[in-house]
């Protein structure tokens, strides 16, 4: 059994996160991640997209007529109701970029208020994750509840953001990985080490893990546990069409492309839609392609919502997929249960045979 400080703060059974991925819900994979002994995630953004300038998709369309609050009420309730035997684990993640402000206020004090009702909540909805964004403005909010906090980022200097913010540990995600990455690509090999040796904070490593490798690899750099997104989608739980879920799985190791998206670079699956939008922006926002932060342009976020829309139809060429460079190293639509005994057994075995392999 792989006993991490992460198993141990969290009181989870597998040192696996799913990571939050929005727009879309998650609430079904949430709750098969926490029945299966991992930490289930409760994406907020999509409940929120209507409150901040950058909006690529329509939340009635993802959760029906409403307001944020009432997503996000029935969000908290679906997943606890569904989580109520098995007692399951679970959290909630909510950028915080400039554009998404308002809405992160809203939703973080939402979490906040629903949770302080319900004693139940509180033994199961433990953990928040933030993403996206400055950690700092939000520790005198967080602090002041018993959640733990972990917070996302693509550098050391972020790193070293989170760790003045007060987080309980940092979730260190590599260029690989899928949806939002930063402007300067620092992938998971470098980013892991660097960000262990420069934090006294334990460490989760995200972005390229997908299997038992991968895993044993995260604590090789000196993580204390894994949050994965692209290898979530591809499960029989996952909420997202089949379309998505077949990008994922079809895809090869050069499958992956990135263009501008609603926070920053984003990672897609390669096909019409994507390469539309990365067009565009080698062409309108030339800077992109130097790394700098470039503003957020009206026609590129008319193709992300256009793109974002078609994957409820099911569309392979006209949906914009997001998905990471682990996409090339997934064949196969396990429920989560299957695939988190599976990649945590392979991870114990590949590390018990590293003495044998090395000598
Ligand atoms: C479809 C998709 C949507 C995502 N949306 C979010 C999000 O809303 N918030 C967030 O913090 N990270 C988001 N991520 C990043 C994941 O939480 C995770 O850190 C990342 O996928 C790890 O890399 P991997 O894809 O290689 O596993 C998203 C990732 C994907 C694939």
């Amino acid at each position: 059994m792989l006993k991490t400080w992460l198993t141990e703060q969290v009181g989870i059974k597998y040192p696996v996160i799913h990571g939050g991925m929005g727009p879309y819900s998650t609430n079904n994979l949430c709750a098969a991640v926490a029945d299966a002994g991992g930490l289930g995630i409760i994406s907020l953004i999509g409940m929120g997209v209507q409150h901040s300038e950058a909006t690529p998709v329509d939340p009635v369309l993802v959760f029906g007529e409403g307001t944020t609050e009432e997503y996000l009420e029935k969000s908290i309730a679906f997943v606890q109701n569904k989580t109520a035997v098995s007692g399951g684990i679970f959290g909630v993640n909510c950028p915080v970029s400039a554009e998404f402000m308002e809405a992160a206020k809203l939703l973080i004090d939402g979490v906040i208020s629903i949770r302080d009702r319900d004693e139940d909540l509180k033994k199961r909805l433990k953990v928040i994750i933030t993403s996206a964004g400055d950690p700092v403005p939000w520790a005198e909010h967080i602090r002041k509840t018993d959640l733990i906090w972990f917070h996302v980022i693509p550098s050391i200097y972020h790193a070293k953001r989170a760790s003045k913010a007060g987080v309980d540990a940092i979730i260190a995600s590599g260029h690989e990985g899928g949806a939002h990455i930063s402007w300067q690509p620092v992938h998971s090999m470098v980013l892991i080490p660097g960000v262990v040796d420069s934090s006294s904070l334990p460490v989760i490593a995200a972005g390229g893990i997908c299997d038992g490798r991968t895993i044993a690899a995260a604590f090789a750099l000196g993580a204390v546990g894994v949050q994965m997104g692209t290898r979530f989608i591809a499960t029989q739980e996952c909420d997202f069409w089949d379309v998505w879920k077949q990008g994922i799985i079809k895809s090869s190791d050069r499958d992956t492309l990135v263009g501008r998206g609603m926070f920053g670079p984003m990672r897609f699956i390669k096909n019409k839609a994507s390469l539309k939008l990365v067009e565009k922006t080698a062409l309108l926002l030339p800077d992109f392609l130097k790394g700098e932060p470039v503003e957020l342009n009206e026609e590129i976020l008319e193709i992300e919502k256009a793109g974002f829309a078609r994957l409820i139809d099911n569309d392979e060429s006209g949906s914009l997929i997001l998905g990471g460079e682990a996409s090339g190293r997934i064949d196969d639509m396990p429920t989560c249960k299957d695939l988190i005994e599976r990649i945590v057994a392979d991870a114990e075995k590949v590390m018990n045979s590293m003495p044998e392999h090395c000598s």
